[in-house]
């Protein structure tokens, strides 16, 4: 946490209408050489193939002194068709979105995409973050922010316990009318521990940026935590409206 330096805070407005718009992305290192889009588009194709199946791939292109590592996932609990549509428009538009760059990631609702000219794949990354708030409090906010703790305290636990694949949900009542829906995930390349620490760590920035909230996303490389008081992952609540129930949300980025 100390090491995170507040970058900037864009008081914006998303309108998150729709789940084929990016939350983010992250560019860094320009390269020139045209091998290296070649292993970039190479590792790309690979992983919308391999990551469509089973939700989570890793990759990796290249020879000589050089090379490009891959890794695809979709959050656990989306379809294997809302997975495939996901990766399909993150491998589109990361290339276009960081071009000639060769650390790239893109954040969606239902997927993650990144690759990088060095090793990655089995280290856990919690540096850079896209924090989204929402720009409403709840209210009973000390209570409800008590609930919330609970919550995410849940997802975590599952989200690191045997055979949940890296994946935590959790639905609980705050009140008669409103209830807290928790997600928790980690990308499945890193370890357990490692898990724990980057969902902790996520949930830590609750502090500073979610405080009443009525939903809140912490987003690294390696894992994510969210919650909201509108069901947002699968299966859908029958007790829901439906999960296009969206509101406005403020952006924060937090960069190592
Ligand atoms: C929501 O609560 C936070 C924390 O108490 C406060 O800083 C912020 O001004 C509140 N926002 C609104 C819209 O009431």
């Amino acid at each position: 946490m100390a090491l995170l330096r507040h970058l900037l805070l864009l008081s914006l407005l998303l309108p998150f209408s729709s789940s084929d718009d990016s939350i983010g992305y992250y560019c860094d290192k320009s390269f020139n050489g045209g091998h290296i889009q070649a292993d970039i588009n190479g590792v790309l194709s690979d992983l919308v193939a391999k990551a469509s199946v089973g939700g989570f791939a890793t990759s990796s292109y290249g020879k000589g002194g050089s090379a490009i590592y891959g890794l695809a996932q979709c959050r656990g609990d989306v379809s294997s068709e809302d997975c495939s549509t996901c990766l399909k428009d993150a491998a589109k538009a990361l290339p276009e979105s960081c071009p000639s760059q060769a650390d790239a990631r893109i954040w969606y609702d239902y997927c993650f995409l990144r690759y990088d000219d060095e090793n990655f794949i089995g280290q856990s990354d919690s540096g850079y973050a896209i924090i989204l708030y929402n720009v409403e409090n709840a209210t009973d906010p000390d209570a409800f922010d008590k609930k919330v703790g609970e919550a995410m305290r849940t997802a975590r636990a599952q989200a690191v316990a045997p055979g949940s694949g890296g994946l935590g949900r959790v639905k609980t009542k705050f009140s008669p009318y409103i209830t807290i829906y928790g997600l928790a995930q980690c990308t499945r390349d890193i370890q357990t521990l490692a898990c724990a620490q980057c969902l902790s760590s996520a949930v830590e920035n609750f502090a500073n940026y979610c405080v009443h909230r009525k939903g809140c996303r912490v987003l690294y490389s390696s894992c994510m935590v969210r919650y909201e008081i509108y069901p947002f992952f699968f299966p859908v609540d029958p007790g829901s409206s439906s999960m296009s129930k969206v509101g406005s949300y403020f952006t924060a980025i937090l960069s190592p």
